[in-house]
């Protein structure tokens, strides 16, 4: 699609004045409604990327518009040298709903990832006569930052950076015998994601996750599982973890804690709160404004049952994409669980479908060249599903000669 000039101005100042780290698309968005956002141009989108797995309650819910406009006219930030209630009602609240003990906040995935590194050397340190090393999976994704990086299975996002911080080493994803194999006596903890997210939408075999616990906990290692993606209802539980019956020592949040609002969370077991004063901070990690509209995110999430609602909607999301690819053979598999849910190609066309359904109404993203993946709203229904599902029906249909890779 051709931008307007409008559009295209902007686009043009975005690319002389930020830094090239995003493939975007073409498309300023002005604003957004539920599960629509609009473009400078007043075009009508359904959004199923979300804010990329963010935006849980949709756009500019009137629950998080409130709760933002309330506390930033009480308090928006002191530090964390001060006590404030917000920090400490969200704080509770998480882990009254969880197999977990305490919180540290931050303000990313990539942040509550690394805190919960910090968390795991020290233990290390303490508990395992100074071991050091995390094991995450190939595949994985867990941030952007050098740690995080360094721990994030996938060589392209290393590679421009090596040498990268030492202390991380790799194995396939569901293979605990290769798990097994790499723990060492420096091991001090695994890091995986009970659905792998970014890396394919990769869903763990029935026993993985619990034969990773009894391994961890016959070597006596620190599990980590990073739910920053998976966490707070998209997979169609509050904690992807209970739909195996495992829990973590340490779980990681961000993304839809606070509906778009930015957020991060590692949440651990008492045995595993290491940390002591001076250990670990950060200036806005906490701060009122974030945690008030998280509260308030998550107290609207367990109101309506959301997780409930996109285990329902996601599988009929699901069984409705299975339907398309009786009718298209290029759809190769459907794969999710709840509202993360994967579309996978024979061919290298998801690029040119991505395209094709945007210029329909309909944004989504690409993991891969053969990829597609949805993270709409958890408010989504069933309505927006079908609609999402009529355009890549009509896409697929009218192009399926020009979708040759
Ligand atoms: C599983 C997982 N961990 C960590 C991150 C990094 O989060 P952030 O971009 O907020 O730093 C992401 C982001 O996509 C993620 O999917």
């Amino acid at each position: 699609m051709t931008l307007s000039s409008q559009a295209q101005d902007w686009a043009d100042r975005a690319d002389r004045a930020l830094m090239g780290t995003y493939r975007r698309y073409p498309l300023v968005i002005e604003r957004g409604e539920g599960c629509r956002v609009w473009d400078v141009d007043g075009r009508r989108y359904l959004d199923f990327l979300g804010g990329l797995a963010v935006d849980s309650l949709g756009h500019a819910p009137q629950v998080l518009v409130d709760a933002v406009a309330a506390q930033a006219g009480r308090l928006i930030q002191t530090s964390n040298l001060l006590y404030t209630i917000p920090q400490v009602e969200l704080a509770e609240f998480l882990v009254a709903r969880s197999p977990f003990d305490r919180v540290f906040f931050s303000n990313s995935g990539a942040e509550a990832n690394e805190a919960a590194f910090k968390l795991a050397r020290k233990w290390g340190k303490r508990e395992r006569g100074g071991a050091y090393r995390i094991i995450a999976a190939d595949n994985s994704f867990h941030g952007r930052t050098l740690a995080t990086v360094a721990a994030t299975g996938n060589a392209a996002y290393r590679t421009p950076f090596e040498p990268l911080p030492d202390g991380f080493d790799f194995v396939a994803f569901n293979d605990v015998d290769a798990l097994a194999d790499a723990v060492t006596e420096e091991t001090a903890g695994v890091i995986l994601e009970p659905i792998q997210a970014e890396g394919g939408v990769n869903l763990p075999s029935a026993s993985y996750l619990a034969d990773v616990r009894a391994l961890c906990d016959e070597r006596k290692i620190m599990l980590i599982f990073d739910e920053v993606q998976t966490g707070v209802g998209r997979t169609g539980s509050l904690w992807a973890h209970t739909h195996w019956g495992v829990e973590p020592d340490v779980m990681t949040l961000a993304k839809g804690l606070a509906g778009g609002f930015p957020i991060g969370a590692t949440l651990a077991k008492e045995p595993f709160c290491v940390f002591e004063p001076g250990d670990h901070a950060s200036t806005f990690g906490g701060n009122p404004l974030a945690c008030a509209t998280a509260l308030a995110v998550q107290q609207e999430i367990e109101r309506k049952d959301l997780p409930g609602h996109a285990a329902s909607v996601g599988q009929y999301f699901m069984d409705r994409l299975t339907d398309l690819s009786t009718k298209h053979p290029q759809i190769k598999e459907v794969r999710g669980r709840g509202l993360l849910v994967a579309l996978e190609f024979h061919e290298e066309i998801a690029r040119q479908v991505l395209d094709a359904v945007r210029d329909a109404g309909l944004i989504a993203n690409a993991l891969n060249p053969r990829t597609l993946r949805f993270v709409p709203p958890l408010i989504v229904t069933q309505a927006e599903v079908d609609e999402a599902v009529d355009i890549l029906d009509q896409v697929l249909t009218g192009k399926a000669s020009a979708l040759a890779p």
